[in-house]
């Protein structure tokens, strides 16, 4: 028994340790997870194409992505699917922002999707990103 409880007290730290350095792998900063698309883009991404992207309209369900985001989202905007609060895009306003490479990802994905009716090119993120980064306080 005396036995058993020295070994759990030699585990737990090490499963802890563990633990946070999956967490770590997984939490990544808005430059990384934009240099990441900037290197598949092919071509140097530009913040005023950005722009222009996220307040086109495409003529499909919604009003491009300021529908929902805003058109300048530094503030929160109104998921018009859930009738929800969606918090500020630009990550100088939500440091929550463009911190999970899966995440973003994902949204870019399905968004892109439904605003556009395709998925967006690692260029198209890599201007978006580009501009959400240069919108400063
Ligand atoms: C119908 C509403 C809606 C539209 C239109 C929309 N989004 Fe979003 N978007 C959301 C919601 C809801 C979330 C998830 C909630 C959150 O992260 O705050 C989200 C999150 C995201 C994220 C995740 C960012 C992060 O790291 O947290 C990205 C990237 C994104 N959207 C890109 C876009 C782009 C690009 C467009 C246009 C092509 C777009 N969205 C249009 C509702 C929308």
């Amino acid at each position: 028994m005396v036995m058993a409880r020295s070994r759990w007290a030699r585990a737990v730290p090490i499963l802890f340790t563990t633990a946070c350095v999956v967490v770590a792998a997984h939490a990544a900063t808005p430059d990384e997870i934009l240099a990441g698309y900037a290197a598949k883009a092919g071509a140097a991404p530009s913040a005023e194409r950005g722009q222009k992207l996220f307040n086109t309209n495409f003529g499909r369900d919604y009003a491009g992505c300021a529908a929902c985001h805003g058109a300048v989202p530094t503030r929160n905007g109104t998921d018009l699917a859930r009738e929800k609060t969606i918090k500020p895009m630009a990550p100088a306003f939500n440091p929550a922002r463009f911190t999970d490479a899966a995440k973003v990802e994902n949204l870019f994905r399905l968004n892109c999707r439904d605003v556009i009716g395709r998925e967006c090119t690692a260029l198209e993120k890599a201007d978006l990103m580009t501009w959400l980064i240069s919108l400063k306080p």
